[in-house]
């Protein structure tokens, strides 16, 4: 039988960055293509008929799909050097839980799917969930086409290259219409479980979240012919921009803001960049204070860039408001699993978009660290084997 942990050690060499540490693995990358291949095998191994929809979507159903199915799953792909557990767990423990059912000899009354979504961490094309916006229909599928990674390589020309049709990139309501009810597990990515001593625990809401690039323009000249009052230097404001950040944050309960991604160009010891890409992620608990934390860092960074005689200009690259996932799911699921914890998330899931369409819920897993995102991130393996039997009785109850 499939368990969670045997499962991750099969994929635990596909990916890993030598260079970064952890895992590198992105939408449609070989490394991304890779896993695909071995979800393919491994789905299959659990009796599951595996297809991919129009979005790059893989789908592995029990029984003929849809209508009305029951559908778990997470993503495969991750952030530039990720942890081990951050998609792939809800990907494991969803065919764990499968062949968990079907050794106990249960039979689906609705049909079954087990679902891995492209580009959950937009680490490659800049927008997070981007199989499931795509799927949901909640981002423009031009714009989608025109993403493009730091190598220049468009999504369309990805997708091309995984053999699917750009030109069908978009909503799927064929795909969407199939889901009844949308349940993901997912490793807690913070201390909640830990603090409570608890393994697994129904997810409540997410953050609000979005992410922002500030283009800084000035101009590029040399480190050490030109005196400091003749420059207009980008990486200033930006530097400005950092500082501003944390800063408003700071000043709204439960905000985040964070700049983790800083390009300057064209990046050289000795040269001032003539510009700088500085990309903000910020979060907060609603739309209006997500807004009002990005608007003190753009008056910020528009102010610095002033004083530097530099331009600065802002693109939204994503957005999402507050997700409330669906409250009679989450207190069937918290019932059915005996009172198990409710926990709020500030990190965003491909669950986030599908709460918008279909009723939605998530289990988390006790996370020992707290950390994610980073190489840390862990899990136990008796808590991943909680996980995969919370995860059986709610697909089993659902779906029976
Ligand atoms: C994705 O994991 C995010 O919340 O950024
Ligand atoms: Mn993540
Ligand atoms: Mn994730
Ligand atoms: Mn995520």
């Amino acid at each position: 039988m499939a368990e969670a942990t045997a499962l991750l050690a099969d994929i635990a060499g596909v990916g890993a960055d030598g260079r970064r540490g952890g895992y590198s693995r992105h939408g449609f990358d070989p490394a991304e293509l890779e896993l695909r291949e071995w979800f393919t095998a491994a789905a299959r191994r659990c009796g599951l008929a595996v297809e991919t929809d129009r979005n790059g979507n893989l789908w592995a159903w029990w029984g003929r799909p849809g209508p009305d199915a029951v559908v778990t799953g997470s993503h495969l792909d991750s952030v530039p050097g990720g942890g081990a557990f951050d998609g792939p767990l809800g990907v494991v423990s969803a065919l764990a839980a499968v062949d968990s059912l079907r050794a106990d000899g249960f039979a689906p009354v609705r049909p079954l799917a087990v679902v891995v979504f492209a580009e959950e961490e937009g680490g490659r094309f800049g927008v997070p969930c981007l199989g499931s916006r795509l799927l949901a229909g909640t981002i423009d599928p031009d714009a989608a086409r025109r993403l493009t990674d730091q190598a220049g390589t468009t999504l369309a020309e990805a997708v091309a290259g995984a053999g699917l049709d750009p030109a069908r990139l978009g909503r799927d309501d064929e795909a969407l219409g199939r889901i009844g009810r949308f349940v993901e597990l997912h490793v807690e990515q913070g201390r909640g479980l830990a603090d409570l001593d608890a393994p697994v625990a129904v997810a409540s809401s997410i953050l609000a979240h979005g992410r922002w690039r500030f283009r800084f323009g000035g101009e590029g000249n040399h480190a050490g012919a030109t005196p400091i009052d003749d420059r207009r230097d980008p990486m200033l404001p930006a530097a400005q921009l950092v500082l501003a950040a944390r800063r408003a944050a700071a000043g709204v309960p439960g905000a985040r803001a964070t700049v983790g991604r800083v390009l300057p160009n064209p990046g050289g010891t000795n040269v001032i960049a003539s510009t700088v890409d500085v990309w903000l992620d910020a979060r907060a608990a609603d739309t209006a204070r997500t807004r009002a934390v990005v608007e003190e860092i753009a008056v910020a960074a528009r102010a610095a860039a002033a004083e530097e005689g530099c331009e600065v200009a802002v693109t939204e690259e994503s957005y999402g408001d507050t997700v409330f996932f669906d409250a009679s799911l989450r207190d069937r699921l918290v019932r059915g699993l005996g009172g198990v914890p409710v926990l709020a998330t500030g990190a965003g899931h491909d669950a986030g978009i599908l709460a918008a369409r279909v009723p939605t819920a998530m289990l988390f897993v006790r996370n020992p660290t707290g950390v994610s995102h980073a190489p840390a991130e862990h899990a136990e393996p008796a808590d991943c084997a909680a996980g995969v039997a919370a995860l059986a009785a709610v697909l089993g109850e659902l779906a029976g």
